[in-house]
C-alpha cells in the first residue's frame, strides 16, 4: 500500500470503530483531512456540531477562525492535515474522556507515523497533553520544542478566542511564527544533507589513500 492508501485505509477504519462509547451517538466520525505531503499537522481535540454532521475538521466557527488564522501563516487550508485527538464528536461538545482519548490514540499515531509531518501544531489542551504532558497553555504557547526530529507547537485552542477575544491576537501572532519555524527544519535538513556528502566525500578521500601508497 502507498502512503495515500494507508491513510484512507486508517479513515476506514475510523468509520467503523467502536473502541469507546463515542461511536454510540456518532453521525459521522471525523478522521481528518490534508495532503500525504503535509510539512504542518493541526491537531485540535474532537468534532463538534457541524464535524459531526460533515465528517470533516474544523468546518464550523472555529473552523472558519482556523482559516484565518491560516492565512495569516501564509498557509492553505489544503496544504495542511488538520485532525483531531477524538474522532467522533462527545456529546455536547463534552471533554473527551481518558478512556476515549487512549482507545482514540492508535488512529492518530499512525497518520503521524505516515504522513511525518515537520511541524506539529496542537490545539487546545487535550492534543497539548500527548505531546507536552501537565504543563500550563500559558507559560508554552507559540514556543516550539524539538520532539523525536520534528517540532512541536501549542496553541490556544481557536473556539477560545470565541470567548476570550483577548486571545485572538495572542493566537494571530502564535501563528505568525510558523513559517519561520518550517524554515528552521529545512534549514536542518539542509545541514544534515551537506554534512553526510561531507562524510561520504571524506570516506571517499580515505579509501583512494592506499592504492596512491602502494605506487611508493
Ligand atoms: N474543534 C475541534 O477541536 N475540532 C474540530 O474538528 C472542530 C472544532
Ligand atoms: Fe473509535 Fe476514536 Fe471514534 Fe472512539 S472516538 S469510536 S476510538 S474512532
Amino acid at each position: 500500500m502507498d502512503k495515500n492508501e494507508l491513510l484512507s485505509d486508517i479513515a476506514k477504519q475510523i468509520s467503523l470503530c467502536k473502541n469507546c462509547e463515542l461511536h454510540i451517538s456518532r453521525k459521522l466520525s471525523v478522521p481528518g483531512e490534508g495532503p500525504i505531503s503535509s510539512r504542518i499537522m493541526f491537531i485540535g481535540e474532537g468534532p463538534g456540531f457541524h464535524e459531526n454532521q460533515q465528517g470533516r475538521p474544523f468546518v464550523g466557527a472555529a473552523g472558519k477562525f482556523l482559516e484565518e488564522l491560516l492565512e495569516n501563516a501564509s498557509l492553505k487550508r489544503n496544504e495542511v492535515f488538520i485532525t483531531n485527538v477524538v474522532k467522533c464528536r462527545p456529546p455536547g461538545n463534552r471533554d473527551p474522556q481518558e478512556v476515549e482519548l487512549e482507545a482514540c490514540s492508535q488512529y492518530l499515531d499512525q497518520q503521524i507515523k505516515i504522513i511525518d509531518p515537520d511541524v506539529i501544531v496542537t490545539l487546545g489542551r487535550f492534543s497539548m497533553a500527548k505531546f507536552f504532558g501537565n504543563v500550563k497553555i500559558s507559560q508554552i504557547h507559540g514556543q516550539a520544542k524539538m520532539i523525536d526530529g520534528r517540532l512541536i507547537v501549542a496553541m490556544f485552542h481557536p473556539a477560545a478566542a470565541l470567548h476570550q477575544p483577548v486571545l485572538k491576537n495572542t493566537l494571530l501572532s502564535d501563528f505568525a511564527k510558523l513559517p519561520d519555524y518550517l524554515n528552521q527544519i529545512t534549514k536542518k535538513d539542509e545541514e544534515i544533507k551537506k554534512n553526510k556528502i561531507e562524510n561520504l566525500a571524506q570516506k571517499h578521500e580515505n579509501t583512494e589513500q592506499p592504492t596512491q601508497l602502494s605506487l611508493f
